[in-house]
This record gives C-alpha cells, structure tokens and sequence, in this order.
C-alpha cells in the first residue's frame, strides 16, 4: 500500500513505521522529525553483504557511502553488520572515528582533499584513499613520507558509462570533475606514477557511475571497462591490481511507479559479469567493493511535518504548509525528485486531492513537492514524506536560521533519538 515496506496502518487508520504508530512519535518527540527503522537498515546492509558471499563466494566488502546519512549510531549499526564505510570528508572520517568505527574497512573519497583531511586519513590509518587526481596523489605521497606510512590508494576511473539518471548526480562520463580519464591516457599514466612511488601502495582502482540508477546494464558495463583497464595495466605494466571498487548507486523505490530490481538480482548481475570479463581476459578475479548509500537508507527513512496553513487558491493549487522543508529535504528544490506523502493520522482515508506541500522558508521554491495525491491535510495534521532516509538529514541546512530535525531510530517497537533536535542556543553557538 504504501512505497516502502516498512510502512503500514493500525487499528486507529494512522500510520505506522517498524510497527509504531507515528503520530504518537510525532507527539513524544515533535516535529519535523526524521524517523529511522533500524531494523530495514539492517536488513539492507544483509542483502548486499549475502550477494558478495552468495554469488562472489565472499570475496568483496559492501562499504556503506555515509554521505547518504551519517552519524555516530548509524556508524556503529554498519560495524556491527560487518560493513565498511565510504567517507568524503573529514567529518565523515570523524564521526566514524568517533563511534569506535574499524579504520581499515573505510575508503576516503572526495576529489578536492585538503592537506589536513589527506593527513587525517593517514593517521587515522583508513583502509585505503581513493585518489581523483595527480595534484593530491603528489600531495599524499610527500604527507605519507613526512609521516613514515605507506597508506593504500586506489584510483577514481571515469569509465566513459553515461547512467541514465538526473545530471547533477551522473559522475562516470567524461565531462565530470571526480576521477582520471581512460580514453586520454590520463588514468594509465597515473597508475605508472603510483607504480613508482615509494610512500604509497596501489590497491585498486574505483568507479562510481551515478545514483538512482535502476538499469543494471551501466554497471556490468562499468565493471567490464574497469577489468579491460587492469588486464591493459597488468600486459603493459606487469602488475595485477588486485582490488575493484564498483561504487554505489542503486536506485530505490520513491513512488510506486519506481520499479527497482531486488538488491539480489543486482549482485547476481554484476558478479556474473565480473567472473566472465576475468574469465575472458585471463585475469584473477579481484576482491570487490560497493559502496551502496540511498539503497540502504532512503526506504528505512520518513519525514514527519505538522501542517500549519493551507491556502487554497481557486483554478491554480492548494498549498498545504509544513513546519520544515527546504532546509530538512532539499531534493525538490535541487532535483525535482519526487515523494509520497501521507497524512499519517488519516492514512487509511483516500488520497482525494492533488496539493503542493510547501515549506517554512522564505522561497517560494521551498517546496517538497507539487501536485501530489494526499488524504484533506488541516491545519495541526501529521504528514510523513516516505523514502527519505538517505540525502535529507545529510543534506540539511540552518537556512533562514532554522534548527535541524532531531533523527530517531525505531527497533523492534522501541524508539530512542540518535540525533538530538538543534535548539536555538545551537543556531547561535559559533557567533562571536
Ligand atoms: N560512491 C561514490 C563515490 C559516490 O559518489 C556516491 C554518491 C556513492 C558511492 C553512493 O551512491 P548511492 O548508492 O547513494 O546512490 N545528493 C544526491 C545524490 C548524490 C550522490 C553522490 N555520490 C541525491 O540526493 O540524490
């Protein structure tokens, strides 16, 4: 009935998440409030650990992208699976750090690394960075040096795969700022660089293609490109790179209309391909990662709203206002990206209008959505906006000077904040 399959209704017609009714979150611990199921992130991060073990006889590691949403606890829910993690900054790194996260499983990505993040990863002692340009690759060498380390590396390799997904998160064709060129040359010389150097040890190379990809195809073709390259590096170079970070990118279910492949079918796929590519050009197979980010959270997560006004503007639309928007869920201002939405204490009630759910900014661009079926919302009604656990908290601003969202985790019929909501003296704590 509803677009994740962690959502349903009880007795009372509200709805519910993980089994709590969550109106009754909305009254404990206020609005707007992201709501988290811990047990369907879970579960997330056991289906694609299972596919690398089931069809890649477990010779991979499933490396959560944090960007998509990070904080300490959801750091220690992806240790205790067993994953890794993908971390883009320093803050990234940090809050793993912070929450006891094993080091050696991280990747550190980001094309445009400072000294000081280079240098945090280093003592930090990360598994491996992932190096998008000679610039750093040279930067990093004389840090590793400095310190007396020899950190692992691998390479971001734009694989020329044009993903069919919105422009602003399409990264593996060659117009783009991350990662070396194949065609040009530009990725082998880099690699006969890093064959040379003394202070760091190439271990793999990286490709990410793009996010909210639903055709499986782009990534065997991603994976095939990628196998071409090591069988090129180990004919001319003699050395067998021996690891394949395929990146992330999964696409996930936002309306009903979605229709992503089970993360299964996914794993199958692209383990088949890599096996036959190895297969084919004489290769051993490579140890593997992913870095799956929305798959694993978007679904487990919801947004819930208090409706304010609601003005309806005759022959034009119906704006129904909420107490958050841009500022908690940037991705209609900045993709169009669309949701469902439901009024959570009506949710057994049919969706009998079409209306624009605005924000609180002063934007007329804050938005989070426009023409969306939704059950009569009054004023002092709950929405919850489904599938928002990845790229809204993490995305999330203090524009206008309004405090973020506190993040609860739901277990098993139990709650508990993981991130409390920012107060007033937060808004100010950094002015002098
Ligand atoms: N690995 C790398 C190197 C990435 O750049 C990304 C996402 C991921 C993994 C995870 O991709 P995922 O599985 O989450 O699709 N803010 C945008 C998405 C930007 C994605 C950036 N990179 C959004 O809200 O749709």
């Amino acid at each position: 009935m509803f677009v994740s399959e962690n959502l349903n209704t009880n007795e009372k017609g509200h709805l519910t998440i993980g089994g709590i009714d969550t109106t009754e979150l909305a009254a404990e611990y206020g609005t707007p409030l992201y709501v988290m199921d811990e047990q369907l992130i879970r579960k997330h991060c056991r289906r694609f650990k299972d596919g690398i073990d089931k069809f890649y006889g477990g010779k991979g590691l499933v490396c959560f992208a944090s960007k998509a949403f990070s904080c300490k606890e959801m750091c220690k829910v992806v240790a205790s699976e067993g994953l890794g993690l993908d971390a883009v900054s320093a803050g990234e790194l940090y809050t793993a750090y912070k929450a006891d996260f094993p080091m050696e499983k991280i990747g550190f990505h980001g094309n445009n690394k400072t000294n000081e993040e280079l240098e945090l990863a280093v003592d930090l002692g990360v598994g491996h960075i992932i190096v998008d340009n000679i610039s750093e690759l040279e930067r990093l060498e004389k840090i590793a040096a400095e310190k007396g380390k020899r950190p692992h590396i691998m390479f971001r390799i734009k694989p020329g795969i044009d993903a069919h997904t919105h422009s602003f998160v399409k990264t593996g064709q060659i117009d783009s700022k991350f990662g070396f060129a194949l065609e040009t040359g530009e990725a082998f010389d880099a690699v006969k660089h890093a064959l040379s150097c003394k202070n760091v040890e190439l271990v793999g190379l990286h490709c990410h293609i793009g996010s909210q990809i639903f055709d499986i195809d782009p990534f065997e073709e991603a994976a095939r490109v990628m196998l071409n390259f090591i069988a090129d590096i180990k004919e001319k170079l003699g050395y067998a790179v021996p690891g394949l970070n395929l990146g992330g990118g999964f696409g996930i279910k936002y309306l009903n209309s979605d229709n992503p492949q089970p993360f299964e079918v996914f794993m199958e796929r692209v383990s088949a391909a890599v096996k036959k590519c190895c297969e084919d050009l004489n290769l051993d197979q490579p140890y593997i990662y992913i870095e799956p980010g929305r798959s694993i959270v978007a679904p487990a997560g919801i947004t819930l709203y208090t409706v304010g006004a609601r003005k309806e503007i005759p022959n034009i639309r119906t704006y129904v206002s909420i107490d958050g928007g841009m500022c908690d869920n940037p991705r209609y201002i900045l993709y169009s990206s669309e949701y469902e939405a439901v009024v959570a204490n009506k949710a057994n009630e049919e969706r009998s209008e079409k209306v624009t759910i605005a924000g609180k900014c002063c934007e007329s661009g804050d938005l989070i959505g426009e023409n969306m079926p939704l059950q009569h919302a009054e004023s002092g009604d709950i929405i919850a906006v489904c599938a928002t656990g990845a790229y809204n908290y993490s995305m999330s601003s203090n524009y206008n000077r309004i405090q973020k969202p506190a993040v609860v985790f739901v277990n098993d019929g139990t709650s508990r904040v993981v991130v409390k909501r920012e107060t007033l003296d937060d808004i100010i704590r950094n002015d002098v």
